[in-house]
């Protein structure tokens, strides 16, 4: 399967996907992966991996229909069989989602549906659960509510800040996005 990948900063859930599709016995490769920010850190990686990689700036367009038209084109044309968002921070017009229905996921570091959004470690602090995680699923228009494919859980420890919190959900989401990504495929 040919998988295009999606970020907007660090890329450390797009380094785990990529390192993981070396794999020999893994029936995927990432084909592209895309930024909407020309200073995404991962971008360095893909570079130096010799993954195909590309730029496109929301900031050089004025509506989300613009915005979401130039990705598709390159998408398009990177032909991928999956999509995975990972640290995408653009909300996708529904049109744009639609055409891609059933075939692109994203990783979102809550036990969705609880925690859709931002700031997801501070308000399960606020809320004190017991424990945290995060969540691969299928996008759909309406943001972080798609079809459930995998989760992954922590505890909240005594003395968790928002930081603390994040660091041992982003270790699990190290692991579970490869999972996922080798279960649809
Ligand atoms: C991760 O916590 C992911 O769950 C969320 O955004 C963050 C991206 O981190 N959607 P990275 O860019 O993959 O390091």
């Amino acid at each position: 399967k040919r998988v295009a990948i999606l970020i907007s900063g660090r890329g450390s859930n797009m380094r785990s996907l990529c390192e993981a599709m070396k794999a020999a016995d893994f029936p995927a490769e990432p084909i592209l992966v895309l930024s909407n920010r020309p200073g995404a850190g991962g971008l360095e990686y893909a570079a130096a991996e010799g993954i195909a990689h590309a730029v496109v700036d929301h900031k050089e367009y004025a509506t989300r229909e613009a915005f979401d038209a130039a990705l598709h084109e390159v998408l398009s044309a990177a032909r991928p069989d999956i999509i995975c968002l990972a640290g995408f921070m653009r909300i996708l017009t529904p049109g744009f989602v639609d055409k891609w229905a059933g075939k692109m996921i994203n990783i979102h570091p809550s036990l969705l549906p609880k925690y859709p959004g931002l700031h997801t470690h501070q308000r399960a602090l606020d809320a004190g659960d017991a424990e945290a995680g995060c969540t691969v699923h299928y996008v759909v228009p309406e943001m972080d509510a798609g079809e459930i494919i995998g989760q992954a859980s922590v505890p909240v420890l005594p003395g968790d800040t928002a930081e603390t919190l994040e660091k041992r959900v982003l270790i699990e989401e190290h692991t579970l996005y490869p999972a996922c990504l080798r279960k649809l495929c």
